[in-house]
């Protein structure tokens, strides 16, 4: 029996997208977790990914407390203890995970992370691999199906996914499928508007664009974003100084480079909303942010198109949040962390959760559902983004799921601070404007300096002195404040 189920879902596997795989799926328990396996007084204690919109502006109490109210409906016999959602908190430092995921059981049973960290976690021992295989597989966004496999071994339940997008209202830019149609489009733009804005000022956003460049430049070989990461010394930044060149107005002024809108996710959102702006680089669940401060109208007039960074094509790559199990789990424990995942992962509660079921006002979280039939349920199923946008999205990339969290400063210095032209006019002349040659002379023994914001202040006073190394504690809040306030708050 199972193992016409596992045909089955390699078939659907096969058929759905570019990859093909060749996973060997631990298939050898029933399909359904019987709930009376579950016995009485199983604590579960889960930590759930923070960066989301807060739509209810209750820091998210709501959302917990409706998560266990469902839960408890389903599975009486499982306390369920989530953590409270805090963006404080360091979903990105391994040293932090590694204090969540203790295989005695004093951490967490199950921690959601960002997928961009799965093989670095995976490689630090921290987590089990998932087998049986789950039972809705085949309703998964095949791309974060695949997110979640390492080493041909599933290590995660997807949950959320988020992509890089471009925000427009023009017929034309929501055409383009590359870098330098786009740059054609809004070449025409007067400089003195905004022509592109959305925030480069990011050891995290800048390395994240450029993976994407790599890939919808150079095609679909797996190995093309594993170059992008760690032999990107050999290659040509032109697509980031293109892209950043757009956000140029006269004057000088580069607000996606010199931190204005690196310290301000909303000014980069309100500019949108109140259409100074023609197009806006940002995740899906920026459109949370847009149509907060936008009006109306622009519910049936903005549109929506996979970033074009590349010179080939604009396939999405995605970004995949998924539950990961401790290792050492008995199996009560770890009934009852399956009977959890698989319960956020049915269409409802995926819905519910993307559609700000939580608030008595529902503002939509646009982050994008992995189960395919969420788009079916009544709360997207009446949301013209969904419907018209992120329901046909095509299957992609997942984004590289090892070595991210590792090369990303070094890839942003060889994007910028090694590349730093020391301007007449100084700092306020295009703060530190990208001035890429066409081939890098990238130092791979460089060290590199955490502290985004002081690189290029220091680079430009004095190139050298740029060559000092910070504490990791420095490096590590830094990396945190940008995700927190730039990339994935709502
Ligand atoms: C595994 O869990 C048991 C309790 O369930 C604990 O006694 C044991 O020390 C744990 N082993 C490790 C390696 O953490
Ligand atoms: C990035 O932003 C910070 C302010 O947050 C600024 O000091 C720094 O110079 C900016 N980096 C670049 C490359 O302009
Ligand atoms: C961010 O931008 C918004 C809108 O432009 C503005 O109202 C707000 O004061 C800014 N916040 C900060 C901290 O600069
Ligand atoms: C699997 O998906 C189907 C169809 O979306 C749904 O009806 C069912 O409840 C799901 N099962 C589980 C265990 O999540
Ligand atoms: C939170 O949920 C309760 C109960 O459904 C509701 O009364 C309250 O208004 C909600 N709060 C927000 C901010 O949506
Ligand atoms: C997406 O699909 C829906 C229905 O499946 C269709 O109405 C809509 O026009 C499509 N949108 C685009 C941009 O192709
Ligand atoms: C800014 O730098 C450019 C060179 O990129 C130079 O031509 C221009 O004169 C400078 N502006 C000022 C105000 O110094
Ligand atoms: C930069 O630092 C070097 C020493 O590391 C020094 O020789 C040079 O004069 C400094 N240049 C400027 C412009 O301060």
């Amino acid at each position: 029996m199972y193992t016409i189920v596992t045909t089955a879902i390699l078939l659907i596997f096969l058929t759905s997208g570019h990859y093909t795989l060749d996973v060997q799926f631990h298939s050898n328990t029933p399909d359904v977790i019987p709930k009376a396996r579950t016995s009485k007084g199983i604590t579960l204690k889960v930590a759930l990914y923070p960066f989301l919109p807060d739509s209810a502006g209750d820091n998210f109490a709501n959302l917990t407390r409706f998560i266990r109210e469902e839960f408890v409906k389903v599975q009486p016999d499982i306390d369920l203890q989530l953590r409270p959602l805090s963006q404080d908190a360091d979903f990105y430092s391994l040293a932090t995970l590694k204090s969540w995921l203790l295989s005695n059981g004093e951490g967490y049973d199950i921690v959601e992370i960002d997928t961009v960290l799965l093989g670095d976690v995976v490689n630090a021992g921290l987590i089990a691999p998932i087998f049986p295989i789950p039972d809705n597989h085949s309703d998964w966004h095949p791309t974060a199906a695949r997110a979640v496999q390492f080493n041909q071994v599933v290590y995660g339940y997807p949950h959320l996914m988020c992509a890089n997008f471009l925000f427009t209202r023009n017929e034309q830019v929501a055409q383009v499928k590359t870098l330098d149609q786009l740059i054609h489009i809004l070449g025409s733009t007067p400089t003195d508007k905004y022509r592109l804005i959305g925030n480069l000022n990011s050891s995290w956003d800048l390395p994240g664009l450029w993976v994407n460049s790599y890939q919808n430049s150079n095609g679909m070989g797996s190995d093309v974003q594993a170059f992008a990461v760690h032999s990107y010394q050999t290659t040509s930044f032109e697509s980031m100084r293109k892209l950043s060149q757009l956000c140029e107005r006269s004057g000088g002024e580069n607000y996606c480079l010199n931190g204005v809108f690196r310290n301000n996710a909303t000014m980069i959102a309100s500019l949108f909303a109140t259409k100074q702006a023609a197009a806006m680089i940002g995740y899906s669940e920026r459109l949370f942010l847009i149509l907060k401060n936008t009006q109306p109208d622009d519910y049936l007039n903005i549109k929506i198109i996979p970033l074009t960074v590349g010179s080939v094509d604009n396939q999405p790559i995605y970004f995949t949040d998924a539950f990961v199990f401790r290792r050492n789990m008995s199996d009560d424990v770890a009934n009852a962390a399956r009977s959890f995942v698989e319960f956020m992962n049915t269409p409802r509660m995926q819905a519910a959760v993307v559609g700000s079921e939580d608030s008595i006002n529902p503002k939509l979280r646009y982050l994008l559902p992995v189960s395919r039939n969420a788009f079916n349920e009544p709360i997207l199923a009446n949301d013209r983004f969904y419907q018209q946008y992120f329901r046909n999205l095509s299957v992609g990339y997942p984004f590289t799921t090892l070595g991210f969290p590792n090369a990303r400063q070094d890839i942003q210095k060889a994007i910028y601070v090694d590349k730093v032209d020391r301007l007449p006019g100084g700092f306020m002349n295009f703060t530190c404007r990208i001035h890429f040659k066409t081939e890098l002379e990238h130092t791979p023994s460089e060290k590199v300096d955490g502290a985004d914001s002081e690189d290029c202040v220091s680079s430009l006073s004095n190139r050298t002195s740029n060559e000092r190394s910070t504490s990791p504690t420095a490096t590590e809040t830094c990396a945190v404040s940008n995700r927190q306030h730039e990339i994935r708050t709502g």
